[in-house]
């Protein structure tokens, strides 16, 4: 985290925490432009040397243009935004096919094609308008595909604003995996019984939602110059996570996250996992969210783990310390807490002998425990493993043997919101060590031999 990322999260304590989010969503690699423009580029997107993941993620930032335009690669698509969640936005133009009354005046196909990165087919619509139009938008799968819309009317008044249905507009998805297209569009007679009203046929590919039908529009001939938003599913490499997983050098996800298989086209996209938020492609990317600040879930007094958070009560009082729990409430003297107090009337050689005979109880119990922790530990083959292991260790390879207590802090004292499986020989949890690494601990049952 930079110096201006820790005064936004400073002043953001006092305030509100979305800005602490843009600002952790934004990062770049360290040394690396954040910024072309407005336009946040996160890794691994880059803009410079190093600064991007592979070469379909390099950003050309072109200062010429005030303020500064980003483009795809080398290319000339512009972007406008880019999403973490594996998603980026660029701008392109409509094709056009327009009449006068000698027939055809001007036509423009329009179309983009990508290196690696396919056009969302759930984000985006393929959209015609026109009144005498034919919409076709093709490109290659492997194969070339080809699909498209008609849309017809007779008069401006059958048109209904900002619906897309097939007069005056039309709308069909973009089949999934396609990495390019091209709209072509025609007419079934010149626009010759339409052109007082609609000279031109449109036909564009757009982020739903983005563009809102009007019936203004089948007369407006500015559309070929307008640009229109298009989603681009961005994956890292061309594998699946357990292919990646394999090569840990190139594989992209890094401390806690993980790693999501693409559902448009190959390859993977990581995830800060729950509890974390920031960009998962940088070392220390993923950084604990304070839930007690952002949430503010306790009464009592709150305490925030890598990954998690529990509420406990201060001394004296008692309770789970949640809000939406039983809170905090002081403690009740009862009768039995009020004992020491009666004892101290009836005598103070009664107290000694008391507290003489307990701490001596609790001494025996103490050692007992000790001796069978130590029993068990030799019984369960500890001794040999810690010998294999010191041998290993001049090697340079290692493991670590870790006690009760650090097992105990990392599933924050084996609380059930750690557990992740249950199988017959014990109880799996998700741990979190000093360290913030995630493990998974495995309890078994007391007593199972086994
Ligand atoms: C970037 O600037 C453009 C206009 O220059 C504006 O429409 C857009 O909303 C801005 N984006 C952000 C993220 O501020
Ligand atoms: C980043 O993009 C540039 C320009 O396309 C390319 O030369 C470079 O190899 C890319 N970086 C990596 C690590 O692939
Ligand atoms: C920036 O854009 C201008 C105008 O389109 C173009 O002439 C120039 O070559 C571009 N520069 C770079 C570095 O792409
Ligand atoms: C129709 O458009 C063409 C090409 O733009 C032009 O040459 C022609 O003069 C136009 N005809 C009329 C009648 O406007
Ligand atoms: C279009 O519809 C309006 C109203 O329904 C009507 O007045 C007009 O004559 C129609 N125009 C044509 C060219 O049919
Ligand atoms: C449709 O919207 C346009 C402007 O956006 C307006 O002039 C027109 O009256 C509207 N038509 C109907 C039928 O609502
Ligand atoms: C689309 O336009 C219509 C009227 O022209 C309006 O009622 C509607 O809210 C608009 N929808 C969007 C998503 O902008
Ligand atoms: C449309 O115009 C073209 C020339 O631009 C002409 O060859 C064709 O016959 C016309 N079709 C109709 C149905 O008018
Ligand atoms: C489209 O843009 C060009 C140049 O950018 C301009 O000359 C032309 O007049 C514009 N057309 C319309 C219909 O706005
Ligand atoms: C996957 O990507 C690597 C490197 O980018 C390339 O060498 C390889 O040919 C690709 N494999 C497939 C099946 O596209
Ligand atoms: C209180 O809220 C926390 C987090 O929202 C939840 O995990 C917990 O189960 C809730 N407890 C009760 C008793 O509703």
């Amino acid at each position: 985290m930079d110096l201006r990322c820790l005064l936004k999260e400073i002043a953001t304590f006092a305030v509100n925490l979305t800005i602490l989010a843009t600002c952790v969503a934004g990062h770049a690699k360290p040394g690396c432009q954040s910024k072309c423009g407005n336009l946040s580029i996160p890794y691994p997107f880059g803009t410079g040397n190093g600064c991007n993941i592979s070469i379909n993620f390099f950003i050309t930032c072109n200062t010429t243009f005030n303020p500064p335009k980003a483009f795809l690669t080398t290319g000339d698509l512009e972007v406008l935004y880019i999403s973490l969640d594996g998603y980026l936005r660029i701008q392109t133009a409509a094709g056009y096919d327009c009449y006068n009354s000698s027939g055809r005046s001007s036509y423009q196909i329009r179309g983009i094609r990508l290196a690696k990165f396919p056009i969302s087919h759930t984000k985006n619509k393929f959209t015609a308008i026109g009144c005498d139009t034919y919409a076709y938008v093709q490109g290659s799968l492997g194969h070339t595909y080809s699909t498209g819309c008609l849309t017809f009317c007779y008069n401006t008044s059958d048109g209904i604003n900002g619906s897309c249905s097939g007069i005056g507009c039309c709308q069909t998805v973009i089949p999934k995996g396609v990495r390019g297209y091209s709209v072509r569009l025609s007419s079934s007679y010149n626009h010759s019984y339409v052109l007082d009203f609609n000279p031109c046929s449109y036909g564009f590919v757009v982020e739903d939602g983005a563009y809102n039908f009007s019936v203004s529009h089948l007369a407006d001939n500015s559309f070929s110059n307008k640009t229109f938003p298009i989603i681009l599913d961005w994956t890292i490499g061309n594998q699946t996570c357990k292919e990646a997983k394999m090569h840990p050098l190139n594989y992209a996800c890094k401390e806690n996250s993980a790693c999501i298989d693409a559902e448009n086209g190959p390859g993977y996209l990581c995830k800060c996992v729950y509890g974390f938020q920031g960009n998962p492609y940088l070392l220390h990317g993923c950084q604990d969210i304070n839930e007690c600040d952002k949430l503010k879930p306790c009464s009592g007094t709150c305490h925030n783990t890598p990954g998690s958070y529990y509420c406990s009560c201060p001394e004296g009082f008692e309770g789970d310390g949640w809000k939406n729990g039983t809170g905090c409430r002081p403690k009740v003297v009862t009768q039995s807490q009020s004992f020491p107090v009666l004892v101290v009337a009836l005598g103070v050689s009664l107290l000694s002998s008391l507290l003489f005979s307990s701490w001596v109880y609790l001494g025996l119990k103490q050692r007992k425990l000790t001796k069978l922790k130590q029993q068990n530990f030799q019984q369960n083959g500890g001794t040999l493993l810690r010998e294999q292991l010191s041998k290993r260790e001049e090697c340079g390879e290692t493991a670590k043997i870790f006690t009760a207590e650090e097992l105990k802090n990392a599933t924050n004292n084996y609380h059930d919101s750690r557990i992740v499986g249950r199988g017959g020989q014990g109880t799996v949890y998700k741990g979190i060590l000093s360290d913030g690494r995630s493990v998974a601990i495995k309890k078994s049952i007391i007593g199972d031999q086994n």
